[in-house]
């Protein structure tokens, strides 16, 4: 292997980020600083975990990771407060259990991103302000039912843009979600995209997660999907980078056996799609792995909890695994 890091081989292209914590950095923090100049938190951002509570406010783990961004000459991307997961319940609910109006979340929203903009704006690069509100479901309207809409309505997502880059005037913004390569899915990120930019949305960027799988990529769609996102103008940031070597739909335990050809497709899949990402570096900014290496990875507890999964680009004992170098070496010619 050679002692190129990706950071290194990658610095013409774009970023190579992972998404992190602050338990994290005992283990991980010198694979952090050879390979990677980017980080993200998994969760110290969101609404929840910055404001638990309607008096209580917990910065420590997000000014612990600004920290670590800043001493290691680190972008960083912020992300996902405005989400149907990761936000205590209280921010929805007035002081009898009911819902809040929508002045009441209004304000709330308001509070949070002021905060958030005061303490961090000066620093953070980028920001996932909105992250996954898009139906699946082909058959259903575009967006997704959270309290949000259902409080606030459909100009929820226009409105926290519009704050965001009030309190964080240097700020880029995203919107992010996943399956974003599925034609399906595709569809409908461009309409809400579309709406976002009718309504005057600042919104300046796309977090493409690329959760992926060996079994559900084509990489046509991916370079399909990347044009369309980048025909609205926007910059394109991968920001959750993993390939799962099961099924999505398998959710069966334990786990089905893994074979040499599982992991010989993950390396491939991994090659092809920073062929596509070099290709595509004149809209992509940043590609972000969701997590750092293989020994610590939300796959082993999503879909079903006691599988054990291997998405990453660095093995457990955090040595690269073996296709790196050929991602490297094809990134120098
Ligand atoms: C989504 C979210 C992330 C994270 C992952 C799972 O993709 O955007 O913040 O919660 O799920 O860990």
């Amino acid at each position: 292997m050679s002692e190129m890091t990706l950071a290194k081989a990658y610095e013409k292209y774009f970023k190579i980020g992972a998404a992190t914590s602050p338990a994290e950095f005992p283990a991980h923090a010198k694979l952090l600083k050879t390979h990677f100049n980017s980080i993200s938190p998994e969760n110290q951002m969101k609404f929840g975990p910055l404001h638990p509570a309607k008096d209580q406010w917990n910065f420590l783990p997000a000014d612990q990771m600004v920290a670590f961004a800043r001493e290691n000459g680190m972008v960083f991307r912020a992300h996902a407060p405005v989400w149907h997961g990761g936000t205590n319940p209280w921010i929805w609910q007035d002081d009898h259990g009911n819902n809040a109006s929508p002045e009441l979340l209004l304000e709330r929203l308001t509070e949070q991103f002021e905060v958030f903009g005061a303490r961090y704006g000066d620093f953070v690069q980028y920001w996932d302000v909105i992250n996954e509100a898009i139906d699946d479901d082909p058959a259903k309207p575009v967006l997704r039912d959270t309290k949000w809409l259902e409080i606030m309505g459909e100009g929820y997502l226009t409105t926290a843009f519009k704050i965001a880059k009030k309190v964080a005037p240097k700020v880029q913004l995203f919107y992010n979600d996943y399956n974003e390569w599925l034609p399906e899915k595709r569809d409908k990120i461009c309409k809400l995209i579309q709406k976002l930019q009718d309504e005057g949305a600042p919104i300046e960027g796309f977090g493409m997660q690329s959760h992926m799988s060996i079994y559900n990529v084509d990489i046509d769609d991916v370079k399909r999907a990347i044009e369309a996102y980048a025909a609205f103008g926007l910059r394109l940031h991968v920001t959750e980078l993993d390939i799962s070597l099961y099924d999505p739909k398998d959710r069966s335990l334990p786990a089905p056996i893994l074979t040499d050809e599982m992991f010989e497709r993950q390396a491939q899949l991994y090659i092809d799609l920073f062929r596509v990402y070099r290709e595509y570096s004149d809209v992509i900014d940043n590609v972000t792995t969701w997590g750092v290496a293989d020994d610590y990875t939300w796959l082993n507890y999503w879909p079903v909890q006691g599988r054990t999964n291997y998405p990453l680009l660095f093995y457990a004992d955090h040595y690269p695994k073996p296709f790196i170098e050929t991602i490297i070496e094809e990134a120098l010619k």
